[in-house]
């Protein structure tokens, strides 16, 4: 039987509580025999920080180098203010990104029909919603360099942070959004701010060149991101796959987590290249949201985002198709039945905690299983 070797960072905040679920779940497949899975877990975030002064050792960087694929939780915190800026929990989450090379994030929106009243858009708007945005990772204005805060003659301070990108970067996103329009409803939305920004005429001007060479039978259209935004919540079933920047995607998939819901919905998945040798890409899978520190500890936290994150973990990186299709029909059908977290229970419904949806969703798996 494959084996494969899985890096579980749970974080902070509800990170350790919505990865347990997944936990249960990981280790339920792999008393079945569906795969065998080698799990390690590490530290990372302000976790890492408290224990080593780090928000990732190189140890940990070390094994998920070595890693079949990494699921994380989430990091951060106001505990976490006043560490220096190097060392902040975030850090940690760029570095495995940078390191790992991991410059596709696709974060898909779906609104399951049970909770097309979850909303805060009107149900005829959401329903049958199913989007992909394709975020640039590694690069643009997270990255760029300079990036600091420095002290001008009068005594004023001034910060730097700075948007670039090459054709190369453009050109391997775009071709990834292309690639994946294929597989679905054929049109790609490209957005950025090209009437203000050099940045955004490249990316324009790259992903129109692209698609001109290689991918004319996929419908392209261009969108400015502002407006985009707006399109977003005011009918986002024009869109098929969405593919922009670092800092617009990270804005823009927050929106659309909430067309969907809630935030605890929406996973993602962060691809590095495939290796010409081994088909094999680099992944990192992660739900969009953060560590929520105004639930942590509470047991409240939505675990769907990360039972999703796990499901794209199982198609993307092991090729268990099956096995994904369950989980994501597990989540479809206890919110079928009905079962709420409190985030996307409506005014006078039932909620129940992390771990009861986090139950309910493998006992769902367990019982499609047979
Ligand atoms: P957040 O995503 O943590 O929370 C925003 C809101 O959504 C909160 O009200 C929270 O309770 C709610 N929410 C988020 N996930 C939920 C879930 N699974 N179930 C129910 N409700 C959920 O964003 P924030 O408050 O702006 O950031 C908090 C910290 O998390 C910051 O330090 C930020 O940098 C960090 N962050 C980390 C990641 C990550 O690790 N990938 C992503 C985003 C933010
Ligand atoms: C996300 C988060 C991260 C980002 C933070 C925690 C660095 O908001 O994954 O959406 O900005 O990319
Ligand atoms: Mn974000």
């Amino acid at each position: 039987m494959a084996s494969y070797k899985l890096l579980l960072l749970p974080g902070d905040g509800i990170g350790p509580e919505v990865m347990g679920e997944v936990g249960k779940l990981v280790s339920w497949l792999d008393r079945q025999g569906v795969a065998s899975f080698e799990t390690e877990t590490d530290l990372v975030g302000g976790a890492s920080y408290d224990a080593t002064g780090q928000s990732i050792t190189d140890a940990a960087m070390g094994r998920a180098m070595a890693a079949d694929a990494v699921l994380f939780g989430a990091v951060g915190g106001p505990k976490w203010d006043s560490v220096p800026y190097e060392a902040r929990p975030e850090a940690g989450l760029l570095r495995l990104r940078k390191d790992l090379g991991l410059f596709a994030n696709l974060r898909p929106a779906i609104c399951y029909p049970a909770l097309a009243d979850a909303s805060s858009l009107k149900r005829e708007i959401i329903e049958g919603l199913d989007i992909v945005i394709v975020r640039e990772l590694t690069g643009g204005v997270y990255f760029g360099e300079p990036k600091e805060i420095v002290t001008l003659e009068n005594g004023e301070r001034r910060g730097v942070d700075t948007q670039v990108y090459t054709t190369h970067e453009i050109d391997r996103i775009a071709r990834v959004a292309f690639e994946l329009a294929r597989k679905r409803r054929n049109k790609v939305t490209s957005s950025e701010k090209r009437n203000v920004m050099k940045c955004g005429v490249l990316w324009n001007q790259t992903v129109t060149a692209l698609h001109k060479a290689e991918f004319q039978d996929v419908v392209l259209e261009h969108q400015l991101a502002d407006a985009l935004g707006m399109q977003l919540v005011r009918w986002p079933k024009q869109f098929d796959v969405i593919v922009t920047d670092n800092l617009f995607g990270d804005m823009l998939s927050d929106v659309a987590a909430m067309l969907t819901g809630s935030l605890g919905m929406l996973p993602s998945a962060s691809l590095g290249a495939e290796d010409p040798k081994t088909g094999q890409r680099k992944a990192l899978y992660e739900p969009v949201h953060g560590s929520a520190p105004d639930i942590a500890g509470k047991g409240l936290a939505n675990p769907i985002a990360m039972f999703g994150s796990f499901a794209m973990t199982l198609r993307y990186s092991f090729g268990l198709l099956e096995a994904a299709d369950l989980v994501e029909r597990a989540i479809s059908n206890v919110l079928e039945q009905g079962l709420r977290t409190k985030d996307i229970a409506s005014a006078g419904q039932n909620a129940v905690g992390t771990s009861e949806m986090g139950d309910a969703i493998l006992r769902e798996v367990q019982a499609l299983a047979n």
